[in-house]
């Protein structure tokens, strides 16, 4: 008999399987649980849930390591590109040159929209947030890519995946342009996946847009650095409208409305917006002291994480950029000072240590993007963009489990026992 937990419950003695995986925590296999115990688990915010296998990453938060099939963040986002590592999330293995020049031609030649589709953005206020921006046009995709929404079908789940990866960056870019009053570019076939971004994006029809090689390698590096991270909310999003059968276009739009939220994507905004309303180093004990006030909602943005109970090694690796693209751009932020002062005083805090709250991807990647030229409201987006090969990555890997069957999960019902329905006079 391989490893077994036992469960007490009702007076009775119950055994379940314990499976392995390659690395990293057991799980308690419950699935016949509620059958033999009429009793369900009860885990909201799912700490203590494995929702899913998966091969793609793996996270130890204690030790502060993010894997993607079995490779190192650190060593991806030094000698890796987001196109690479798109590759390697999608297959499973780093491809050759020829493979990864293959890869790279597929994806530009999806790159365009169809023309219709830029017309939806005319329908939105010129003050459109980009991700609801992004919610409505990705979700608008289904109504017209028809010929690969059929999920059983592996060349459809192929095409379908390409295609949000390539229509991402001309999707995100269209909304900043939209924003600022500007034309849409098309895609430039000739750039790098990340060039062709940045050109989409800070182009102008009336001049030349020459990409900055420093910026792109940086830019290329936070996509790597945001491309997928295990069963987070939005990709379980992605997950669970994924396995209802709905088409991967809405699945991805899905996981761009969960992924909006401050708690979670939405955090590199608002990491930058504290940054600015501290604003001088000499007001942060102000800050932590709010953070640490239970009767004040104000959290640190960008600190804390689910998972990680030490260092981000996403953070390690944005800290570093943030200088590169300084000296590239022959820029400074005070902010950057300003973040890595509050970094230092939150360490030292019993509070933070305690609690293990250390910075997360979303500390420091505002502070570059604004350096880059990006307004706040556009950091998500980009946030979504890179996470796009994650979630479709991740969706295929859903899809394709022979074993995959709708998620519904239960509850601990608290509501009225059963009544019966008074007249409006007897009430
Ligand atoms: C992302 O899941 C992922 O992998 C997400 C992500 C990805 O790549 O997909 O990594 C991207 O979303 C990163 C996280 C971005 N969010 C933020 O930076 C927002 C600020 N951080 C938090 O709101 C919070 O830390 C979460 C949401 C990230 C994690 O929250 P948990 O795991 O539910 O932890 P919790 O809210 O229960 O906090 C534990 C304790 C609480 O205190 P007590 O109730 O135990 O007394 O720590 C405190 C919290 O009040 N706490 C903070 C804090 N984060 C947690 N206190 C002050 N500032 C913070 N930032």
């Amino acid at each position: 008999m391989g490893n077994q937990a036992k469960l007490t419950a009702g007076g009775k003695d119950f055994d379940y399987p314990v499976l392995s995986g390659s690395i990293g925590p057991d799980v308690i296999d419950i699935r016949k649980l509620y059958g033999q115990t009429g009793m369900f688990t009860y885990d909201p915010g799912f700490t203590s849930t494995a929702s899913c296998e998966s091969a793609l990453t793996y996270i130890d938060g204690d030790e502060g390591v993010l894997l993607h099939r079995g490779y190192p963040i650190g060593q991806l986002a030094e000698n890796s590109s987001f196109m690479e590592v798109s590759y390697l999330l999608l297959n499973g293995e780093l491809p050759s040159k020829t493979e990864l020049d293959e890869f790279d031609r597929t994806i530009t030649r999806h790159t365009m929209l169809h023309e219709q589709l830029m017309s939806f953005y005319k329908g939105f206020r010129r003050d459109a947030h980009p991700m609801a921006i992004m919610c409505g046009v990705v979700g608008a995709l289904s109504a017209f890519y028809h010929d690969s929404t059929d999920i059983a079908d592996p060349v459809h789940r192929r095409i379908s995946s390409h295609r949000l990866i390539a229509k991402m960056p001309t999707i995100a870019a269209a909304a900043y342009k939209y924003s600022v009053g500007q034309p849409f570019l098309y895609p430039d076939n000739s750039l790098s996946y990340t060039g062709n971004f940045l050109r989409m994006t800070f182009g102008v029809p009336a001049e030349e847009y020459e990409v900055v090689p420093a910026v792109e390698k940086a830019m290329d590096r936070i996509f790597i650095l945001h491309a997928d991270h295990e069963q987070n909310a939005s990709t379980s999003t992605v997950r669970l409208a994924g396995s209802s059968g709905a088409n991967p276009f809405a699945c991805i739009a899905a996981g761009i409305a969960c992924l909006w939220g401050p708690a979670h994507g939405g955090a590199n905004e608002a990491a930058l917006e504290m940054l600015k309303e501290i604003g001088r180093p000499e007001r942060i004990p102000e800050y932590i002291e709010r953070a640490k006030d239970k009767n004040d909602p104000f959290r640190l943005m960008g600190f804390g994480h689910r998972v990680y109970k030490n260092y981000d090694p996403r953070a390690t690796v944005m800290q570093k950029t943030v200088r590169e693209v300084f000296d590239a751009l022959k820029v400074n932020d005070p902010l950057f000072e300003t973040a890595l002062r509050l970094e230092e005083i939150a360490l030292s805090d019993p509070y933070f240590i305690e609690k293990k709250l250390f910075p997360n991807v979303d500390f420091y990647s505002g502070i570059i993007l604004s350096a880059i030229g990006f307004p706040t409201t556009m950091f998500t987006a980009l946030f979504a963009l890179a996470r796009t090969v994650g979630w479709v990555a991740q969706w295929n890997e859903m899809i394709s489990d022979p074993g995959q069957k709708i998620g519904r999960p239960r509850q601990l019902y608290t509501g009225p026992a059963q009544r019966d329905y008074l007249p409006v006079d007897k009430r």
